[in-house]
């Protein structure tokens, strides 16, 4: 094993979800900034990067999300709460934004190449991303590609609950990378689904289309903070080989 990967492998074996908090110990805000930073560099869709993570900081706000995540010890002892929200409503310009980088870095490139990569974020991303209220939109992609998989190979995962899930997985990717860091920088985390998303939204003040994915709470572990041994079934259970 090479130096870093034994350095990765502690972090991940101490990394456990603290659900009470050291209060009397100090905190720097800054590693959580310093956290956030690595989680923006995490693999996302399409690099849409459609998150964007809410710091709770201020202590009657992080009081008032305390009782939203049910009044969790994991929530009510942290020095601060991180949101990871998925942004739907925010698709358009981040296409743009992805296809004028594109746009930049085939500068004077007509090539089949830098054709496909423009039509990706001008033709088919606006096609998958826009979706009505009700999901019409997403059902008949759902039929199209139904039909079109027939004959060769073709992405199933069209609708609008599709794309939910996949703004969720990145955001989840994010929030692993952030738990990974604050870590590394000596602290604790507890990612949380238990909590209030309509309260929550309110208090943040989120757009009607955005999504928490989960929260997670920040802390320096107490004596008595990790409730259990860990434990995992056996990885020939999960770990499948073809
Ligand atoms: C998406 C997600 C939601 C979770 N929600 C909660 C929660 O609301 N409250 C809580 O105490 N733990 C929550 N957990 C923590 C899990 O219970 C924990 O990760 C699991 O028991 C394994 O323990 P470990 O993280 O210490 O390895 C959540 C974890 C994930 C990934």
């Amino acid at each position: 094993m090479s130096e870093s990967s034994t350095v990765f492998s502690s972090l991940i074996h101490s990394r456990r979800s603290v659900r009470k908090y050291d209060q009397a110990a100090s905190f720097d805000h800054e590693a959580v900034a310093r956290a956030l930073e690595l989680a923006t560099l995490s693999p996302n869709s399409s690099n849409m990067q459609l998150w964007e993570f809410h710091r709770v900081i201020n202590q009657e706000k992080r009081d008032q999300l305390a009782q939203y995540c049910m009044g969790q010890n994991a929530a009510k002892t942290a020095n601060e709460l991180v949101a990871f929200v998925v942004t739907p409503q925010k698709w358009k310009g981040r296409a743009e934004m992805n296809a004028s980088q594109i746009r930049q870095a085939f500068e004077g490139r007509e090539d089949a190449t830098a054709k496909r990569a423009l039509k990706y974020y001008e033709k088919l991303i606006p096609f998958v991303y826009n979706n009505d209220r009700l999901g019409i939109f997403g059902f008949a992609r759902k039929i199209l590609s139904a039909l079109l998989g027939i004959k060769k190979p073709m992405v199933r995962e069209v609708s609008k609950a599709d794309l939910r899930v996949c703004l969720h997985k990145s955001s989840s990717l994010a929030a692993m990378t952030f738990m990974t860091a604050m870590r590394a920088e000596g602290y604790d985390t507890c990612p949380m689904e238990g909590f209030d998303s309509k309260r929550t939204k309110a208090l943040l003040g989120l757009h009607k289309d955005a999504e928490i994915t989960m929260i997670i709470s920040c802390g320096k572990r107490a004596d008595d903070g990790i409730y259990s041994e860990r434990h995992r079934i056996a990885s020939d259970e999960v770990i499948i080989s073809h």
